[in-house]
């Protein structure tokens, strides 16, 4: 079906177009690098705009469905997805002496990470094509964010994981009913096994990059933070982190999007953050070329260690036109913004979520961000995905044992604290 929103999909190695509608994944003439980048008819989205929002029954990340590849009007997945909650950090606001600090908390989104924000549009796109079985290869939050929603569905999922997976990893994914595969290889043996059963089986496939419709979810992080904060209070800075670079090119894209909708004059510097123990896109985007190097990753921050970023030409060709930068943080500095985010605000951080915080904790120790600057930073997801992980920068447990002295040993214990 022709829908009056949508242009085409371009090819974003070879420029060719092809219809919005195709069945098609990645350009045919450039294999599994040509990933494809939806075009919208923005004079007809603008003037529909406001009228959908207003008449849609929801708070829900479908409420920006003319943003999406998707019919409008068209059935929707059962899961809600959105809006997380955009949280104000007044102590830390206070001590950075910065005029706003808004966390958005995506760890509260319903399987605990941002990648809700793409499965639940790819699962959208699979009813609207009525398949009945979804595949992934991943270890971490895609996965698990595609089984929880699926299970929500009743849609059947395959995911394709490394042998080596931590099996803490695998257990959402087991407890959501999805079936797991550990191939014996790397996680690039994995992806290509996926990307071969979902050709073999005719099964829909939510992999990273290669499925466009992806990214196009991930804008809605972008608009809510824009309706969260309306323009005036559009925030100066926005940090993310990066491994495969799907999310940063999102975001750069929604940020375009509402520019050209005329919702905003100016477009915030959007920061991508890396490890330094994976730091292919940073790399590349430094030496000023879409064209990576992989380089085998080392970050103890796993869900951004990744050696090979499927998705580095959006994200580094996207915020080239919104004029971001991408950066990198060490482990170590992420292991402590962990800890400075969840002392100072209650929010419990993985490390890949962390990392985003590091950026700006590090930029504004360079006194690069002033005191009547704005920043907001994704929290792309909670702590409890990877605890060991999470807590390395926090303090331990004081051991106690029982005996009369017990409570004197509570009160020394205290005395330079309270
Ligand atoms: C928690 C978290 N943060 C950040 C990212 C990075 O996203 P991308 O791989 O799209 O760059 C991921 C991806 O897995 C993630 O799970
Ligand atoms: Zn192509």
């Amino acid at each position: 079906m022709q829908l009056k929103h949508l242009i085409s999909k371009t090819c974003v190695k070879c420029s060719t177009e092809y219809p919005a509608d195709s069945n098609i994944m990645t350009c045919p003439n450039c294999g599994i690098e040509g990933i494809l980048d939806f075009q919208y008819d923005y004079e007809y989205v603008k003037k529909q705009w406001k009228p959908f929002l207003h008449s849609y029954p929801g708070e829900d990340v479908f409420r920006f469905s003319l943003l999406y590849p998707l019919d409008p009007h068209g059935e929707k997945p059962r899961m809600q997805v959105g809006p997380s909650p955009l949280v104000r950090a007044p102590r830390l606001e206070k001590k950075m002496n910065l005029q706003g600090i808004f966390l958005k908390d995506d760890g509260r989104l319903p399987s605990a990470s941002f990648k809700d924000r793409a499965s639940i549009v790819a699962i959208a796109d699979a009813l609207s094509r009525k398949k009945q079985l979804i595949t992934a290869a991943s270890t971490g939050n895609a996965a698990s964010s595609l089984a929880c929603l699926c299970a929500a569905q009743g849609i059947k999922t395959v995911i394709f994981v490394p042998a080596s997976a931590p099996p803490a990893k695998l257990s959402q994914l087991l407890t959501f009913g999805a079936r797991v595969f550990a191939v014996e290889g790397t996680y690039d043996d994995a992806f290509e096994l996926s990307l071969q059963a979902a050709k073999h089986f005719n099964w829909y496939s939510r992999s990273t990059a290669v499925n466009p419709v992806l990214s196009e979810g991930k804008k809605s992080g972008i608009f809510e933070l824009y309706y969260q904060l309306e323009a005036n209070d559009f925030p100066d800075h926005i940090f993310v982190s990066v491994g495969d670079g799907c999310i940063v090119g999102a975001l750069a894209k929604g940020l375009l999007e509402l520019k050209e909708l005329g919702m905003i004059n100016s477009i915030p510097h959007l920061n991508g953050v890396q490890s330094t123990g994976s730091q292919v896109i940073y790399q590349a985007w430094k030496q000023g070329r879409e064209q990576i190097e992989p380089v085998a990753a080392t970050t103890r921050a796993d869900s951004i260690s990744v050696a090979f970023p499927r998705d580095h030409i959006k994200a580094i060709r996207n915020l080239k036109k919104c004029g971001g930068s991408f950066m990198t943080v060490e482990d170590e500095e992420v292991f402590e913004a962990g800890y400075v985010l969840g002392c100072n605000t209650g929010i419990f951080a993985e490390p890949a979520a962390a990392a985003a915080f590091a950026g700006l904790l590090k930029r504004h120790s360079r006194g690069e961000i002033g005191s009547t600057q704005k920043a907001a930073v994704f929290i792309t997801g909670s702590g409890l995905k990877d605890v060991a992980g999470a807590a390395k920068a926090a303090s331990t447990s004081i051991r106690l044992n029982k005996g009369p002295q017990v409570l004197e040993t509570v009160g020394e214990a205290l005395s330079d604290w309270i």
